[in-house]
């Protein structure tokens, strides 16, 4: 059973968090509760503390009242962190990482699973600061709780109220249990390498890395401990992801290589450079020098086909293939057999909205063996669950 921090923020749900401490106590979990500074003018610490009967946090600093434990505690002590009902106040300062109270400093110094369970006026909620907040939770690994439509204690009607307790305890104890993956190491590149022709020019290419970061995230929310290879890519990061940066395809070579013998399973989606500069100029080219200018290209390793040749039983290697048109598929189902990887992730880069710095994707998942899955257009997250399900299947626990 595990230990719940409850952090209770200023709506008028914050009496349900009530029940759902109850609910969690019930299921065996050892409850903590923190009230914001607007929860206390909802509810009282004297309710949490008896039913607890364990000290509520509602401040940070000892001559705001008798303090009964340091301000790291909540962090140090929780499995899980669940914030219920989570104001979208509470959810801007999640997202800029805000630390002014107790409930902030937790979440901050606490790097494990975090629940979140909206509740709030359905006009609050559609803000585009607030959807943009929830968007960078969830990018991030915190797993919302949806709200239900209804009636609402303002009056409103519509999408704002708090989920139904059971359903947020439901969430809690999903984000606890061990995931298919636990402690299978994930190795994943994202993003597009740049390779520089002169201090301050580079060739690149337009990968986001939307696509490996999904992936990762979707591989750390199935237990497995990730490791990101990022090329270049300008994305929030996720507490509990360990990030290498490779801005260059020799950077990601090297650093690949070197992870490949403590890597269960290696997902290549970056967007690696085939050719790059022979010889960057130091300093900045001048234009003046000539009309024209010769770039010699060299050819960079080829980090997929090394690292196949080099692996060890029971590694599960994923290739990416952006193809652009129509032969792109079978370019793709080519590609797998001469690279020798267990999956090849096709993608076809010609077609508007999908892709290449998209929220969206469609893909073809070839592999293993004959298998072929074709997923999309959908959101580049829904990609990722369909891709780790198949390479999840060909993992071999030990
Ligand atoms: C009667 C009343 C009800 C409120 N209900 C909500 C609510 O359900 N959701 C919400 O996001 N904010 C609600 N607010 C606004 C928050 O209390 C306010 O934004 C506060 O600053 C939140 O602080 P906290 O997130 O630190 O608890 C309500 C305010 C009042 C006065």
């Amino acid at each position: 059973m595990a230990e719940v921090v409850l952090a209770v923020t200023g709506g008028i749900a914050a009496y349900k968090a009530i029940d759902v401490m109850r609910i969690l106590q019930r299921r065996g979990h050892g409850v903590s509760v923190l009230l914001s500074r607007s929860a206390e003018r909802f509810v009282t610490r004297g309710t949490f503390s008896a039913l607890s009967g364990r000290p509520v946090g509602t401040t940070l600093f000892p001559d705001d009242g008798q303090l009964d434990y340091d301000h790291l505690d909540f962090a140090r002590r929780a499995d899980i962190v669940l914030v219920c009902p989570a104001t979208a106040h509470a959810m801007a300062e999640m997202a800029h990482g805000l630390a002014g109270g107790v409930i902030g400093t937790t979440l901050l110094a606490f790097d494990g699973p975090v629940v979140v369970a909206p509740a709030m006026n359905p006009r609050m909620l559609a803000h585009p600061a607030t959807v943009a907040n929830l968007a960078t939770l969830e990018a991030r690994g915190v797993r919302i709780v949806p709200v239900s439509e209804g009636l609402l204690a303002d009056g409103d009607v519509g999408p704002g109220r708090l989920a139904d307790p059971v359903d947020i305890c439901d969430a809690v104890d999903a984000a606890l249990a061990p995931g298919e993956l636990a402690g299978v190491r994930v190795l994943v590149s994202a993003g597009g390498t740049q390779e520089p022709v002169d201090a301050v020019r580079f060739l690149g290419n337009r990968s986001s890395g939307k696509m490996g970061w999904a992936l990762a995230s979707e591989a750390r929310r199935r237990g497995a401990v990730v490791t990101v290879l990022a090329s270049n890519v300008a994305l929030p990061r996720e507490a509990g992801i360990a990030y290498v940066d490779a801005p260059t395809a020799a950077d990601l070579h090297r650093e690949t290589v070197a992870r490949m013998p403590g890597t269960d399973v290696l997902v290549m989606a970056a967007a690696v450079a085939d050719y790059r500069p022979a010889a960057a100029v130091q300093g900045k080219i001048d234009k003046s020098a000539s009309d024209a200018m010769r770039l010699e290209l060299e050819k960079t390793p080829d980090i997929l086909t090394e690292v196949t040749a080099a692996r060890r039983p029971g590694q599960v290697l994923v290739g990416f293939a952006a193809e652009h048109g129509e032969d792109g598929l079978q370019r793709a189902r080519e590609k797998r057999a001469r690279k020798g990887v267990d999956v090849l992730v096709h993608n076809d880069v010609s077609v508007p909205g999908i892709g290449f710095g998209s929220d969206d994707n469609a893909v073809t998942i070839i592999g293993p063996g004959d298998a072929e899955t074709t997923v999309g257009p959908t959101s580049k997250a829904a990609c990722a669950a369909a891709i780790v399900d198949v390479f999840a299947g060909l993992v071999t626990h030990t």
